[in-house]
């Protein structure tokens, strides 16, 4: 039977990706997605992935999401967490709400995905969860205390689940995108964003495709003695 999986904001940019390559892998896949109910629509048009819609940063949302695509496409083997979001600012104009936002959405939707997948994964042996990080979680990035600390977390997360996860069959992963050709990216001011391209060796912003591809790497199943990894995909940008 073919593997299910979960991308978490899994309808759009670098997430619709991912959720494309692991459908050509011939995985089932549910890409869920948190509020653009038009964009997924579209999306589910366009790619014949099912949608699902749930906050990834509220913890009995994802336990119900999870509980719903395993009684609909059968049980969970691979989790995406790909969901994420930026609220940048200076510390000096950063609020309490936009910290706990990229905090609780970006980190914690990581530990509420795979706190609700995990416990079939280890009772199936057999389990793929990769977490994407980012370049500015490992070097971090001015105007960016939330992010580049939940990012960073996601690292640590990746490599103390992988310790976990490792008796069960269960690999833990983490990719750190550098700049990539998003809607995300693209709301970077544009001067701000010129400057980041002209310190990327490669010379350009990445393809959404190019993460995918090694996402897609991380959860095969020839990728069964990867784990507790980093595989940091930006052009040079960051060489860790
Ligand atoms: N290092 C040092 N100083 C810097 C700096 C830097 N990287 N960037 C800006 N400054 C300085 C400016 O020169 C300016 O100094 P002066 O006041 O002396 O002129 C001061 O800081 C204020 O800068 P801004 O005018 O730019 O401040 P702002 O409040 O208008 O904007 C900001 C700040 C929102 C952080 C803006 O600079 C910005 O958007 N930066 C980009 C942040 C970024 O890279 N986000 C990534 C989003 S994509 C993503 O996160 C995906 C991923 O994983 C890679």
């Amino acid at each position: 039977m073919a593997r299910v999986a979960i991308v978490t904001g899994g309808t759009r940019g670098i997430g619709e990706a991912i959720s494309l390559a692991l459908k050509d892998l011939g995985v089932t896949v549910a890409a869920n997605y948190a509020g653009n109910v038009e964009k997924a629509q579209a999306f589910t048009e366009r790619t014949g992935i099912q949608a699902y819609q749930w906050d990834v940063g509220d913890f009995d949302a994802c336990a119900q999401g999870v509980a719903r695509v395993a009684a609909e496409l059968g049980p969970i083997d691979i989790v995406v967490n790909n969901a994420g979001v930026t609220r940048d600012g200076t510390i000096l104009k950063m609020d309490r709400e936009m910290w706990e936002d990229v905090i609780r959405i970006n980190l914690g939707g990581c530990f509420n995905m795979a706190h609700a997948a995990f416990p079939g994964m280890r009772d199936r042996k057999w389990g793929r969860i990769v977490n994407i990080g980012s370049i500015n979680g490992q070097a971090g990035q001015y105007g960016q205390v939330n992010y580049a600390a939940a990012k960073s977390g996601i690292h640590g997360f990746t490599k103390a689940l992988a310790q976990e996860g490792a008796r069960f069959g269960v690999t833990v992963n983490a990719i750190a995108p550098g700049y990539i050709d998003t809607d995300m990216v693209a709301a970077v001011p544009a001067d701000v964003l010129d400057k980041i391209v002209a310190r990327i060796p490669v010379g350009r912003l990445g393809q959404a495709s190019e993460i995918a591809r090694g996402v897609a790497f991380l959860c095969s199943e020839e990728a069964g003695f990867v784990t507790g990894s980093t595989l940091s995909i930006n052009g040079g940008q960051h060489m860790y």
